[in-house]
């Protein structure tokens, strides 16, 4: 089976083939195409992700994502047709609200051939609901034209698989089984009852931990996203070996369950600051006084959840899941920690949003596809959730 899979619930616009052989879990993949468009560049000026800024960019830049992720996949094959009007104008109804993208894919759809593909994957939610839609209506505008059932992708779901995933096979994972999920907008310790079954058991009660970095970055006056700066002030500190700056809080570290707090921790980092404009050296002291605190919260709360339902994973996704010292910590304290347990971390190169894990998340949803009278009522969903999904 070939899956087409989209992503647009943030600031990457993301298209890719995967060639699934086998059911899930036991398929071999392969990838076949991937065209990824990071629009960070452009959302840096702001500070952050603008909702109708990234709408507008996934609107522009679908159609050449698209193009390149089938031709590296062999699948862009040259077809001059006309689409009758009858066609086009459903295409220009469906993408009524995504300036310029009709258009676009109009004259791409009558220069190449429907593709060899049985499946489309697209991300839901959760995300921003006005980037999502751009996706969503992308995918159904696909489908009414080459005739390919849809599967709606829970985000966070993609980032579950996208740790396990190994560039070829997801393992034979036993259950129940943890996922710690930290992004930008979420912080949550997920159980897996089994591979479509999650319960959320612990999340955060006011900032998502990427949030917190993101802050604390811009208050030391670090470019936006600030995680991978802050992770290299701290790493400056550390082989520097500098002393503490400040005594920061683990906030809800003892609380006997597994929610996380992090606007405590960012408020005790903009007192340690006093608004002043700190040295370099200085900066990275509190960019690591900061992550270490971060990185205790989330070990000990996590150790929390793993106790309390026995699981016997532990996977670590989302795109914070990139940060060095999470990495380092968790692989070294669970290492210890008990030997059946294993852990998972995402490929350097997949904590990042992707259309990858959306590919291999619809490969697994594949029976949830969508018919042509299911498409029209599907919707975006900036809070989807993954409780609720199964
Ligand atoms: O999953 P993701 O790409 O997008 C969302 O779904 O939110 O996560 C983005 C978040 C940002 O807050 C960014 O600062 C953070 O991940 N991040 C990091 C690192 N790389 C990205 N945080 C800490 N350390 C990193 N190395
Ligand atoms: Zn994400």
């Amino acid at each position: 089976m070939r899956i087409l899979g989209i992503e647009t619930s943030c600031d990457e616009t993301a298209v890719s083939v995967v060639k699934a052989t086998g059911d899930f879990p036991n398929a071999t993949y392969t990838i076949l195409g991937d065209a990824l468009f990071s629009q960070v560049d452009i959302h840096r000026e702001y500070g952050g992700v603008f909702p109708a800024v990234a709408k507008r960019e996934h609107a522009k830049t679908l159609v050449t994502m698209l193009g390149h992720a089938l031709s590296e996949a062999g699948l862009q094959k040259a077809h001059e047709t006309t689409l009758s009007e009858a066609v086009q104008a459903a295409l220009s109804d469906i993408l009524s609200h995504e300036s310029g993208l009709a258009e676009e894919l109009i004259t791409f759809l009558e220069k190449y051939a429907r593709p060899n593909v049985d499946l489309i994957a697209v991300t839901s939610g959760p995300g921003l609901e006005p980037a999502l839609w751009v996706g969503i209506n992308f995918a159904r505008a696909l489908a009414r034209v080459w005739d390919i059932p849809v599967v709606p992708v829970n985000h966070m779901e993609g980032h579950v698989l996208s740790s396990l995933f190994d560039g070829s096979t997801i393992p034979n994972l036993t259950f129940p089984s943890i996922a710690l999920l930290i992004s930008g907008g979420h912080t949550e310790l997920a159980l897996m009852h089994d591979w479509t079954t999650y319960e959320l058991v612990g999340q955060t009660r006011d900032d998502a931990v990427g949030e917190a970095f993101d802050k604390v970055a811009r208050m030391l006056g670090l470019p936006y996203p600030g995680g991978p700066e802050i992770s290299r002030l701290a790493r400056e500190a550390r082989e520097a070996n500098l002393p503490p700056f400040a005594t920061l809080p683990r906030p809800m570290i003892d609380s006997g369950d597994a929610d996380f707090s992090f606007s405590g921790l960012k408020t005790a980092v903009k007192y340690a600051l006093k608004e002043r404009t700190l040295p370099h050296d200085e900066r990275c002291r509190i960019a690591r006084d900061f992550e270490d605190a971060v990185v205790d919260v989330l070990y000990k709360k996590t150790l929390w959840a793993i106790e309390e339902y026995g699981a016997a994973n532990l996977i670590l996704g989302g795109g914070v899941s990139a940060n060095d010292r999470i990495r380092e910590v968790f692989t070294e304290k669970f290492a210890t920690y008990q030997v059946s347990l294993n852990l998972y971390l995402p490929n350097k190169k997949l904590t990042t949003d992707n259309s990858i894990m959306i590919a291999l998340t619809g490969h697994a949803r594949s029976r949830e596809a969508l018919d042509e009278t299911g498409l029209a009522t599907l919707r975006a969903d900036g809070n989807r959730s993954l409780t609720h999904d199964s």
